[in-house]
């Protein structure tokens, strides 16, 4: 926390993720007095307690910890299809951009990609996608992959009505439904829907502990027990057996048990950010649902246009003070999270209001369109 530092002293307000976030004073603690064993012998009572803890607040049979969200949805891939076999997801979902190519590197899977702006599947797109029928020609579509919130399309919540009839539809069909939901804590904190009732329509679901609960690693493949079984083996298959993991495990449970609620922190920074950057000229904003912040600059930015001429980009102008943050091209992204509050927060509001400002850059404004 940053409360009491001077500017000067200032440490860097990092805006790139969530998972940037460092375990507190007090998560320390519990990792140090965790009590452990040898999870390769299932006798890491932390880890079961974790697991156990998990599966309960999703309301699902059982949970099985890795050691992360990339692991936790590679593992869920392997589990419902076979090489061949193709599974729907949103283009802009971390499955498809994120994971190294993982799906149909791991699993043989193609991945049949359905646009939108805000990272919702539309259940009319997705049945004119899937392919069921055997006709000895098409990839057999097994599965299908919600994110939720959707961290691409800037934390935004899908509206439960277009999961469950995706959900209505994947039953008729015989195709399992995976949730990616590394943030789903912040969507059932932002929505005032329990972690069950956001779980229910989905066959796995994986959750992380590293983003915005502030763990320093590891995540939870949630779903029924005999497929958690099968979760284990494929686990042990891509090394992500881990021993004495109730160091880390301890780190989640203290995680669950007092930084769920706060992340309504984030979201208030969240939504006092984007509406400052909201009312710069040439800066578009996405609304925030959650604790992300995606902002773009139009082409008539100065700073943009001074980009193109290979002066400093505003990632780099920003970190020049103090304020980091994730860019590419005209698009941004600041995250808040547990190591940013308020005073942070203002920092960051200062230096991106005054660098963004028009006035800030060589270049003439021209009239705002
Ligand atoms: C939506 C989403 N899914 C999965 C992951 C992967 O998590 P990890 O970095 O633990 O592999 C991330 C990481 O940021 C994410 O944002």
């Amino acid at each position: 926390m940053q409360s009491s530092e001077s500017d000067s002293a200032r440490r860097p307000v990092d805006l790139r993720s969530d998972t940037v976030s460092r375990p507190t004073p007090a998560m320390r603690a519990a990792i140090a007095e965790a009590v452990v064993g040898d999870d390769g012998f299932r006798d890491d009572p932390t880890v079961l307690q974790l697991e156990a803890r998990v599966a309960s607040l999703l309301q699902k049979e059982a949970a099985l910890f890795v050691p992360s969200g990339t692991m936790a949805n590679q593992i869920a891939l392997r589990l419902h299809t076979q090489p061949g076999d193709a599974v729907i997801c949103h283009d802009g979902a971390h499955i498809v951009h994120h994971e190294a190519g993982a799906a149909p590197a791991l699993s043989g899977v193609t991945l049949t990609l359905l646009p939108s702006e805000d990272g919702i599947l539309d259940v009319e797109d997705v049945a004119n996608a899937m392919r069921t029928r055997e006709d000895g020609y098409s990839p057999q579509t097994r599965l299908v992959c919600f994110e939720n919130p959707h961290n691409g399309a800037g934390g935004r919540i899908v509206p439960q009505l277009q999961i469950d009839a995706v959900a209505a539809l994947c039953r008729r069909n015989g195709v399992a439904l995976h949730l990616d939901g590394a943030r789903l804590w912040n969507a059932a904190v932002a929505s005032g829907r329990s972690l069950g009732e956001l779980a229910a329509p989905f066959t796995t679901i994986s959750v992380c502990l590293s983003k915005g609960l502030g763990a320093p690693v590891g995540s939870l493949l949630v779903g029924e027990r005999a497929q958690i079984e099968r979760a284990r083996r494929l686990r042990r298959m891509l090394g992500g057996m881990m021993r004495q993991a109730g160091m880390l495990a301890a780190a989640g449970l203290y995680a669950l048990e007092n930084h769920i609620e706060r992340l309504a922190e984030d979201h208030r920074r969240a939504e006092l950010l984007a509406s400052a950057l909201a009312e710069i000229p040439f800066v578009r904003v996405v609304p925030p649902d959650t604790n992300i912040v995606r902002f773009r600059l139009r082409g008539e930015h100065p700073i943009w246009r001074a980009t193109l001429r290979g002066e400093p980009s505003l990632v780099e102008r920003a970190a020049a003070e103090g304020v980091v943050l994730r860019g590419e091209g005209q698009s941004f992204r600041a995250v808040l999270h547990l190591d940013v509050d308020d005073d942070g927060l203002d920092h960051a509001i200062d230096v991106l209001s005054r660098l963004l400002a028009p006035a800030g850059t060589s270049d003439a404004v021209p009239g705002e369109t």
